[in-house]
This record gives structure tokens, C-alpha cells and sequence, in this order.
């Protein structure tokens, strides 16, 4: 059974033009699903749909076989742009899905601690938001995500606000750390080398409304080598999407 199960999922906000059409996704548990497409094709819709926050007008998402259309709670969901509460503590942002969902703060803060070391932040606890490089922020803002549910993550273009360098750097972790606790993702990005440099499939996204018109699978094996985005292998990935974008 797949982990995360998308069937024929149609969406209009207005309830005549509609921004999503026959949307079909089947996901494994522990894979990495990237849906890249141009600004305004329905990504984020998409994400809301899955997430539970919009219902879709046809359609369903299922979670481990259940039927979890229009149900929020379920599938942790980072938004874009997705920030931490500046005044509050890096431990109380980790916290917060878990304070949002009626526990008491000092436990939700307890709760989060055996976590900190895998995501990289051992001694930012009582540090505040500012006090962090961009990479930990992002990680502190991945770390709160991941306490809404560690079932399925979704990821609305989660690395697109840190410099090239740093990216690197939360790509290679991030993928680690995924394996680590057999985590599933879907992310969007317009990224292409984003793309296929973390992927185990790409969706791509076209039209208005906006479904999917392709899916490409990057075969090469985890972990990717540092210098993959200089091989022939990899631009012949990039030519490929370029085409299907076209
Ligand atoms: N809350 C909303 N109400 C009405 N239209 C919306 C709303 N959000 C997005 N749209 C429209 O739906 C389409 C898809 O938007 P969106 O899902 O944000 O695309 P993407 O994330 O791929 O850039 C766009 O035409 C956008 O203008
Ligand atoms: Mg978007």
C-alpha cells in the first residue's frame, strides 16, 4: 500500500475556473517526490489540498489507506515562507504544533528536546530566532514541521530563501536525516537542479488548470556525490525537463 495515495483531485476556488484538474500521485514510504512547475500553476493549491487545509471539489488523498480528504492534523506542512516567531525561543517555535494541539508548553518543550541533536540545533534551545544562522533558522523551521506529524512532509519550496552554499549544506543534511527516520517528503521547488539533485521523482506541473503532464525518475543512487550536478548524467536530466517544460 502506498504511504500517501492522490486520486483524480480537481480544485476551483471560485467555483467555475478550475486551478487543478485530474491530479493522480501515489507515494512510497521513505521517498523524496518534488513537484516542479512555473509560478501559478496550482503547486501550493495542491499542498493545501493535501495538507487538509481546502477541500478539494473531486477527488481524494488518502494517508496509509485511510481517507483523509479536506482533514487537517494529519501531514506536516510547511508553508512558504514559513517563519519562526521572532520573540519566542527556538525550543518554544519547535514546540508550537504540539501547544497549537492542547499539550501543556513545559511538556511540548520536553517532548522536543530528544531532537534538537538530529536536526542539528544541540545549544540553540534558548536561543532566539535572530541568533541563528539562515541554514539553523531553516532547520528549526523543518524541526517545527516535522512535530505537526512525522508521517508525510510536505514542503513548499523549503530551501529557496538560503544562499547556494548553505543550501548545499541542508540538502546533504536533510536527505541524511530523512533516511535516518524513514521520512516522506514532497516539495516544491522551480528549481531544476534543486530538482534532480534531491529527488527520487520529479512531477511536473503545466497548465491552467494545472495537473500533472510528466513524471521523470532520477535513477542514480543516495548518496549523490557532490560534483553530480557537473555530470553528463545530470544534464541529460536537465535537458530532459527542460523539454517537458517547454
Ligand atoms: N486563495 C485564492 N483565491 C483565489 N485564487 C487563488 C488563491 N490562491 C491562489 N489562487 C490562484 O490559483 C492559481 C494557482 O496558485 P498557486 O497554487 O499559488 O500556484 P503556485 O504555488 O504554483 O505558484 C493562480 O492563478 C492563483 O492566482
Ligand atoms: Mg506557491
Amino acid at each position: 500500500m502506498a504511504k500517501l495515495e492522490i486520486k483524480n483531485v480537481g480544485f476551483s476556488y471560485d467555483g467555475e475556473t478550475d486551478v487543478l484538474d485530474n491530479i493522480n500521485l501515489s507515494v512510497e514510504a521513505g521517498e523524496l517526490v518534488c513537484v516542479l512547475g512555473t509560478s501559478g500553476c496550482g503547486k501550493s493549491t495542491l499542498f493545501n489540498i493535501i495538507s487538509g487545509l481546502n477541500k478539494p471539489d473531486r477527488g481524494s488523498v488518502s494517508l496509509d489507506g485511510e481517507d483523509i480528504t479536506g482533514k487537517a492534523g494529519k501531514i506536516s506542512y510547511m508553508l512558504q515562507k514559513d517563519l519562526l516567531l521572532p520573540y519566542r525561543t527556538i525550543e518554544f517555535n519547535a514546540a508550537l504544533p504540539l501547544i497549537i494541539k492542547g499539550e501543556n508548553k513545559k511538556s511540548a518543550i520536553k517532548k522536543v528536546q530528544p531532537l534538537f541533536g538530529r536536526f542539528g540545533l544541540e545549544g540553540t534551545q534558548k536561543k532566539y530566532p535572530a541568533e541563528l544562522s539562515g541554514g539553523m533558522r531553516q532547520r528549526a523551521a523543518l524541526l517545527r514541521t516535522y512535530m505537526f506529524s512525522d508521517n508525510v512532509a510536505l514542503l513548499d519550496e523549503p530551501f529557496s530563501a538560503l544562499d547556494t552554499l548553505t543550501r548545499g549544506d541542508i540538502h546533504r543534511w536533510y536527505i541524511s536525516m530523512m533516511e535516518e527516520i524513514n521520512l516522506t517528503t514532497i516539495f516544491v521547488t522551480h528549481d531544476i537542479d534543486e530538482a534532480i539533485l534531491l529527488s527520487d521523482r520529479i512531477c511536473i506541473m503545466r497548465g491552467k488548470p494545472g495537473t500533472f503532464t510528466d513524471e521523470i525518475v532520477i535513477e542514480k543512487k543516495r548518496p549523490r556525490p557532490a560534483d553530480f550536478n557537473l555530470t553528463e548524467e545530470f544534464l541529460g536530466y536537465k535537458r530532459l525537463i527542460l523539454e517537458k517544460l517547454r
